[in-house]
């Protein structure tokens, strides 16, 4: 590439790009970016990359002789991908519009594997870690990263009470349930060793999300794609109403006690190996 092409910044293309990933997904990000080996000549796979912006960072970080293979079935967000490579002009990341576990990628042949908040929520991250393991090659690393069970445990304490208050504490198993179905440490530790990988470091850590209010909360546009579905899910279709009229009032009377809303994410950094020979 010719670096000393200027990139203007008051094309509409860059406008498009500027701001080009969800900040959820950059505290994750953001904490393998701190880790993992940034060199030359590697061949990295990023699973379950959506829009691309860790595989984009990798390929420009570790520089041109090496490769970023980006994996993931979502095809608007992979066309996105697309477009950003040939934007910035960039190379050396290989888009493949695919489930992880289809994806043909040569065994033995890559260095480095990220996944930022992918492979463990994947379907079948069992599926996907075997071919994580099958495409890996002897002593390559892998990094990944989660949110914890604890996440938003602020809002998870908020809708109990709720439940109760109303009385469907029929619900609260369900409500239950999908808490626990989050990742723990321990089953990220299992799923690793389960598809031949070793674990080599933990990172774990506890961000804050804050919010002015539950009203603020539950219309932000990021809360309610990626996590207003599962929650509403948790009652039936004609309580929805009713129970999150009644969660917004008391993740507001909470905010006013407190100032402000603030959600607890636990999260973790976990890198793996293959094991050499
Ligand atoms: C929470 S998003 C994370 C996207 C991106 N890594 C980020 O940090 O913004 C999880 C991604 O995994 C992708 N995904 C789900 N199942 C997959 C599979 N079997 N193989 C590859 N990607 C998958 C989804 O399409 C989605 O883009």
């Amino acid at each position: 590439m010719d670096y000393l092409t200027e990139i203007n910044y008051q094309t509409p293309e860059f406008a498009e790009y500027f701001d080009e990933l969800p900040l959820w997904s950059a505290r994750f990000g953001i904490a393998l970016l701190e880790r993992v080996p940034l060199r030359p000549g590697q061949t990295i796979l990023d699973a379950g990359a959506g829009s691309g912006f860790l595989s984009i960072e990798l390929a420009q970080r570790c520089g041109e002789t090496s490769r970023v293979i980006a994996v993931d079935p979502w095809r608007a967000a992979m066309q996105r991908l697309e477009r950003k490579l040939a934007h910035a002009g960039l190379r050396n990341v290989q888009p493949i519009i695919q489930d992880l576990e289809s994806a043909e990628i040569p065994a033995n042949s890559v260095d480095l594997i990220v996944s930022n908040l992918g492979l463990n929520n994947f379907e079948a991250p069992a599926a996907a870690l075997q071919a994580c393991f099958r495409a890996a090659r002897p002593g390559a690393r892998l990094f990944l990263t989660t949110n914890l069970v604890g996440h938003m445990d602020e809002f998870y304490r908020a809708y109990e009470t709720v439940l109760t208050e109303l009385g469907y504490v029929d619900r609260l198993p369900y409500l239950a349930a999908h808490v626990q179905h989050r990742a723990t440490v321990e089953s990220v530790h299992h799923l690793l060793r389960e598809a031949g990988f070793t674990t080599v470091a933990t990172h774990t850590s506890i961000f804050r999300e804050r919010y002015a209010n539950g009203s603020a909360l539950l219309r932000h546009a990021f809360i309610r794609v990626g996590f207003m579905p599962a929650w509403k899910a948790i009652v039936p279709a004609e309580l929805v109403q009713p129970v999150f009229a009644a969660l917004e009032q008391r993740l507001n009377l909470e905010a006013d006690r407190q100032g402000e809303l603030s959600l607890t994410i636990p999260m973790a950094c976990i890198e793996a190996q293959k094991p050499e020979g």
